[in-house]
């Protein structure tokens, strides 16, 4: 469906910690425009409005789907509000961009899939990660057989909390260390919904985050047939758990490949970064070579190229190229204005984006049955009632 202005104006619909990340694209974008705001807390629209000079504040979701001169919307809200809200945007002839993971379960992704073919509009998963530069970087360098015939993925998370500013009011022992603050400032609220999984849907670290990590590793080595996981719970504060350490193995479609991610949380590590105290390294070996990206999220290891390569005898650098975090960003929203503007699927379609939550469902689903799943035959989870209160997971 082509847009009706001319310019392509978008709402976000949500404007907490993730939505400044989001209007990077739109930035002097000769066909696009961030045209207005909504969030059901109104001062934080109104906030976000003036700081970003954007036009509209809506006072109800409502009223930005019956704006006929809106023509898509990027969905920031929790996870437990996406479908509806995808769908409802899709009914309206909205073009949708909803954040990660795109659902709860695979049902409400059919119902958001059916919604947006039924409206000819456009559906989009906003996974940031495969817009990384040095991951695109990657991509191309195996699509190029750089290394030979792709065999093996290795995927490995740090989450550190040393001087984090993510975490609201932890006692502070870097300043004793003679280091900095590190990472961005993440309010109690933006924590709050994702240790309750029946809004969040599963763990922050597995489920939430990890979403980008089962999209990044399907998109470097291609559709999974099987998976096997460990994922235990640790206390991040007294009563408090998250889904880590956690170790997930799977076998790829096409061929004998394998893959490993392995997922740790350091509560005394530090690790530089402008965002989330996280950071990420990937390791994929060919039948000749092996490449290596070895940052994301965080800078763990400035001085280390960002993209390295062995062969024949030979280790490449690779540093021309930005490393940002939030350059994915900017590149994933001009991939969405691209889709509607051009009329084709966004890199993250519907479809892809329920393959990959797909991957992440049944990892859970072999850590809780302590045995081996395969994509092919899970069987959907059933969502559970809202509890209307907060339900910590813990140990279960
Ligand atoms: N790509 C990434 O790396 C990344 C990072 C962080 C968050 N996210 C995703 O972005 C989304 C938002 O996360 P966040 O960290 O910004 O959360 P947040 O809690 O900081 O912000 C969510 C905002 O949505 C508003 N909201 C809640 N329900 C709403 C509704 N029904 N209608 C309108 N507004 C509503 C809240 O008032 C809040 O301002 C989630 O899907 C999350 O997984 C992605």
């Amino acid at each position: 469906m082509p847009c009706k202005n001319g310019k392509i104006r978008s709402v976000f619909v949500g404007c907490g910690r993730i939505a400044i990340l989001h209007t990077e694209g739109y930035k002097n974008h000769p066909d696009a425009e961030l045209y207005g705001v909504f969030d059901v807390d109104s001062k934080k629209a109104e906030a976000f409005a003036r700081e970003h000079g954007i036009r509209k504040v809506y006072r109800s979701y409502g009223e930005v789907l019956e704006d006929k001169t809106v023509d898509a919307v990027e969905i920031l809200v929790p996870h437990h509000a996406h479908c509806e809200l995808a769908v409802q945007a899709c009914k309206a002839k909205k073009h949708v961009s909803v954040q990660k993971p795109m659902a709860l379960n695979l049902s409400q992704c059919d119902e958001m899939i059916a919604a947006a073919k039924e409206n000819g509009v456009r559906l989009k998963v906003f996974e940031n990660f495969v817009f990384y530069p040095p991951y695109q970087l990657a991509k191309k360098m195996l699509d190029e057989g750089e290394i030979g015939e792709p065999l093996s993925i290795r995927y490995k998370m740090n989450n550190g909390g040393l001087g984090s500013a993510n975490i609201p009011a932890v006692g502070r022992k870097e300043a004793k260390l003679g280091l900095e603050k590190t990472g961005w400032e993440v309010p109690i609220g933006s924590w709050l919904w994702r240790l309750n999984d029946t809004l969040c849907g599963g763990g922050p670290l597995v489920f939430d985050d990890g979403y980008h990590k089962f999209s990044i590793i399907m998109h470097m080595m291609g559709d999974v047939e099987k998976v096997c996981a460990w994922i235990d719970c640790s206390a991040v504060l007294p009563g408090i758990y998250q889904d880590c350490p956690a170790t997930i193995m799977w076998k790829h479609k096409q061929g004998q490949k394998y893959g490993v991610l392995d997922i740790v949380s350091s509560k005394d590590m530090y690790i530089q970064s402008k965002y989330y105290t996280c950071d990420e390294r990937m390791e994929i070996t060919g039948s000749r070579g092996v490449l290596w990206v070895t940052r994301c999220t965080g800078t763990m290891l400035p001085d280390v190229a960002p993209v390295l390569m062995y062969r024949d005898g030979k280790l490449h650098e690779y540093w021309d190229m930005l490393t940002d975090w939030g350059v994915s960003f900017r590149n994933c929203t001009l991939d969405f204005i691209d889709a509607i503007k051009n009329d084709r699927e966004p890199v993250l379609s519907g479809e892809r984006g329920r393959e990959v939550l797909k991957f992440a469902l049944c990892a859970i689903e072999s850590s809780n049955k302590r045995r081996e799943v395969f994509l092919d035959s899970y069987e959907d989870r059933k969502l559970e009632r809202r509890k209307g209160i907060l339900r910590i997971f813990g140990k279960r």
